[in-house]
């Protein structure tokens, strides 16, 4: 399978999204680059470093989520909890010393990452911009929803 690189395609048109997604497939580049090298601590450090970015790129559009009228609990909330606990989960599962977590989990976000772009923060991008919402300051300049939003508004998602 062909490593997973950043286009135009991917791009959602909210600047700070763009720049945490381009650094995220960046940082999966690298790890698929040291993972051929190096499958020990290496590699461990490499997935690290991709976790830690992950943890602060989902952790930044969950708030995003809260001041905009989200649920907690909304479907883009829960599958970020969902790919990042997968993400410990394969880290121990290596550190242990089992065959191939780490590649094997790669080749899986590579796969996942351009739908959940392309679905979920695209929609979650265009409810910012519709909301006026500005992440610099928190800000809402429109009105929000009477109601908590549960979905994430994706075309998958009705
Ligand atoms: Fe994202
Ligand atoms: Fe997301």
């Amino acid at each position: 399978m062909s490593a997973l690189v950043w286009t135009e395609a991917l791009q959602v048109n909210q600047p700070q999204m763009d720049r945490t997604h381009q650094e995220f497939v960046e940082l999966l580049a690298d790890v698929r680059r040291v993972l051929q090298e190096d499958d020990g601590d290496a590699g461990h450090a490499a997935f690290e470093r991709l976790l830690a970015h992950t943890v602060e790129h989902f952790g930044h559009e969950d708030r995003w989520m809260q001041a905009t009228g989200f649920s907690p609990d909304n479907c883009h909330s829960r599958q970020h909890a969902v790919v990042l606990q997968t993400m410990r989960d394969v880290l121990h599962l290596a550190r242990e010393g089992q065959p191939d977590p780490l590649g094997i989990v790669v080749r899986e976000l590579a796969q996942w990452f351009p739908m959940h772009a392309q679905t979920m923060d695209a929609g979650l991008a265009s409810h910012m911009a519709e909301m006026g919402f500005d992440p610099a300051t928190g800000e809402v300049s429109g009105a929000l929803p009477d109601t908590f939003l549960t979905h994430c508004g994706s075309a998958g998602c009705r």
